[in-house]
């Protein structure tokens, strides 16, 4: 069969290699993807979300399946569009999207449904806003609703920061995202990533993972779309998996369906495990990037036949395979990011890397220019890992790391730590 991946990332890049691996899968498309996944997938020159023209592509060439990675083209009703024409797409439609497109919704849905979530209000109007952050007191965490890629969430110390942030954001500093902003309380824990692929009020887990926000180690610095991410994570014990089926997976799945915004596609929740519970930071339609490039590299059995299966009304029969290495990724992004970066730099180093059999170079922002590999985008590359132990695997992976160079490249040295941690102490204990 004919299967076309949407969009440019790190995660299609792991997606399209994962897909690429399936018997079933006789010629793989790319739109617009990057400089790795045109090495595996021919290159559609159409933007993820020019629908209209993505459509008209998929009819002419006969693609028998389309495989949505980022929630833009989700929100822009990509699915709707390809369903209408006739072409079978795995992905949410507009109106269950909204779940990630708006955080507004997002906490109104948790609020009804009774979903755990921080304590918020949300607010149009700055004076209001700045009344509720004094209310308050820092820290505490200001959101702008709109899809602001990983990058409208800041965390203020203190309250003169948060009342800075409130005119910012009003002020247009997120455009259109931050007309409406969300104020929530601020949740201590450890953060992890649950995601599933989901078909009306049904489930099959994906593998757990932690990702990694913050730019820079030790969790420092502004947030980020993510930094490096590690699978499975022992943040999510058996116990703790129970609970987000059956308090936050489960729950919204059915919510949604009440709603008449029933989901088909990926479905994440960011989470935050501490002291007071596990709570829902917040929910994303699509799988996470970087957590899907560890995640792909333990997939075992046929992502192909499991997205089939779920289309077909078959769920029930899906039960994807791990493996039982541990995985790791670690994000090398351009200098500056998540604020602004030059591009073109030349990248050297990643077949040297790859010539360990368990390192896989995944790329983001890569593109070709005058036959030399260079520099595209905020994020650059996701360097993977698999190992026997998390040890293991992050040795693997900085040592792959190391040798890949392009000028300024910035990296977390500390991925996979908070996992090797919590493993040392219950050896401990
Ligand atoms: P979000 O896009 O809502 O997941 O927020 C991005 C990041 O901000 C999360 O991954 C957390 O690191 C952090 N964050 C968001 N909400 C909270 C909260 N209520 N308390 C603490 N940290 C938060
Ligand atoms: N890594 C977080 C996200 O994809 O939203």
């Amino acid at each position: 069969m004919k299967v076309l991946v949407v969009g440019n990332g790190g995660r299609e890049h792991a997606l399209a290699w994962k897909i690429k691996q399936s018997p079933l899968v006789k010629k793989l498309y790319v739109a617009r993807g990057n400089a790795g996944i045109w090495k595996i997938a021919e290159k559609v020159d159409i933007s993820p979300t020019d629908v209209e023209n993505l459509v008209q592509f998929a009819k002419e060439e006969k693609i028998d399946l389309t495989v949505v990675g980022p929630e833009q083209p989700l929100s822009e009703g990509i699915v709707d569009a390809f369903e209408e024409a006739g072409l079978k797409i795995f992905g949410h439609k507009k109106n269950a999207a909204i779940l990630e497109a708006s955080k507004v919704f997002a906490k109104n849905f948790m609020k009804k449904y009774g979903i755990p979530t921080a304590f918020y209000e949300t607010f149009d109007n700055e004076e209001e806003a700045i009344a509720f952050v004094q209310k308050m007191g820092a820290p505490i965490v200001i959101k702008a609703d709109g899809l602001a890629a990983g990058k409208g969430v800041i965390i203020a110390k203190t309250e003169e920061e948060a009342i800075q942030t409130v005119k910012d954001m009003f002020a247009g500093k997120f455009g259109e995202a931050s007309k409406r902003i969300v104020i929530e309380e601020f949740l201590e824990g450890e953060e992890a990533s649950y995601i599933a692929m989901v078909k009306g009020d049904k489930l099959v887990p994906m593998a757990t993972s932690q990702d990694h926000k913050r730019v820079f180690d030790n969790d420092e610095g502004p947030n980020t779309g993510g930094m490096g991410a590690y699978s499975p994570t022992p943040v999510i014990t058996p116990e703790i998996e129970k609970e987000i089926l059956e308090k936050i997976m489960y729950p919204t799945l059915k919510g949604m369906k009440e709603e008449g915004r029933e989901m088909c596609g990926f479905l994440y929740a960011g989470l935050m495990i501490g002291p007071k519970g596990i709570n829902v930071l917040e929910f994303n339609v699509r799988m996470g990037d970087p957590e899907t490039q560890p995640i792909m590299r333990r997939l075992e059995s046929d992502l192909v036949e499991h997205i089939l299966d779920i289309l077909e009304g078959n769920i029930d029969r899906v039960n994807p395979v791990w493996s039982d290495k541990w995985s790791i990724g670690v994000v090398m992004a351009s200098k500056g990011y998540p604020g602004s970066y030059e591009k073109g730099k030349e990248i050297t180093g990643i077949e040297e890397a790859e010539k360990d059999p368990d390192v896989v170079v995944f790329h983001a922002g890569t593109d070709i220019k005058n036959g030399k590999l260079v520099t595209a985008g905020g994020r650059v590359l996701t360097v993977t890992a698999t190992g026997d132990t998390l040890v293991e695997a992050k040795e693997k992976v900085y040592k792959a790391v190391e040798k890949i160079h392009f000028e300024g490249a910035h990296y977390r040295k500390d991925i996979g730590d908070k996992g090797i941690k919590i493993l040392s102490q219950k050896v401990i204990k």
